[in-house]
């Protein structure tokens, strides 16, 4: 028999949360004194979003929105759609967009332009990853958490075709036939 694969571990989960309290700290500090509205994008931000907001020290609201761009390619289609849309209103608030991973820049690039026309008072993005090799629109990140290189990742939210999304650590997963194989999610570095 053949040993399990052990897929490649680009961030482990103790970097992971040290980065996301670096960034709570800065988002409570901007944010003294206000009650900004976190709008999470569904789903791969569902896990960032939950570590971030029991790591701040200002109120907030917390709100999400299903986009969709990708169905199961691994490639962005260039589509964005808004599946399901806001609840809160936007208008007059500071808005702070809580995104995993920014690649294209299109999905981001798109909920972005959606927002400006509900004119909230303010609108920043915070992105955990950031893939900026593959930027096809220019998009300003205000909270940045991690720079990785143009590989296809996987885990603490992000998904291959709605699987993985509950591993605590960062993964490279670009090779498809590691699917044919047992995985050892201990996996290596
Ligand atoms: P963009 O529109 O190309 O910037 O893609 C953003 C969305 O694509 C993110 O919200 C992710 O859900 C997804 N995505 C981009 N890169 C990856 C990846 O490496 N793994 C899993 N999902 C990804
Ligand atoms: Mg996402």
């Amino acid at each position: 028999m053949t040993a399990p694969l052990k897929p490649e571990i680009l961030l482990t989960k103790e970097e992971i949360k040290k980065e996301v309290t670096r960034l709570a700290q800065e988002i409570s500090r901007d944010y003294q004194g206000k009650c900004p509205l976190l709008l999470g994008i569904l789903k791969s931000s569902f896990v960032f979003m939950a570590d971030l907001i029991r790591l701040l020290e200002i109120p907030v609201e917390i709100d999400f929105v299903s986009l969709s761009s990708y169905g199961s390619a691994r490639v962005t289609s260039g589509e964005i759609k808004v599946v399901q849309g806001l609840r809160a209103p936007v208008k007059g608030r500071d808005v702070l967009i809580i995104e995993d991973i920014v690649d294209s820049g299109l999905t981001v690039g798109y909920f972005l332009d959606y927002l400006r026309k509900r004119k909230p008072s303010s609108l920043r993005l915070c992105a955990l990853f950031d893939k900026p090799s593959q930027r096809r629109i220019s998009t300003p990140i205000d909270y940045r958490g991690f720079t990785i290189p143009d590989r296809f990742v996987v885990g603490y939210g992000l998904d291959y075709d709605e699987r993985f999304r509950q591993l605590p650590n960062l993964y490279v997963m670009e090779d498809c036939s590691e699917y044919s194989h047992t995985l050892d999610w201990r996996g290596k570095r």
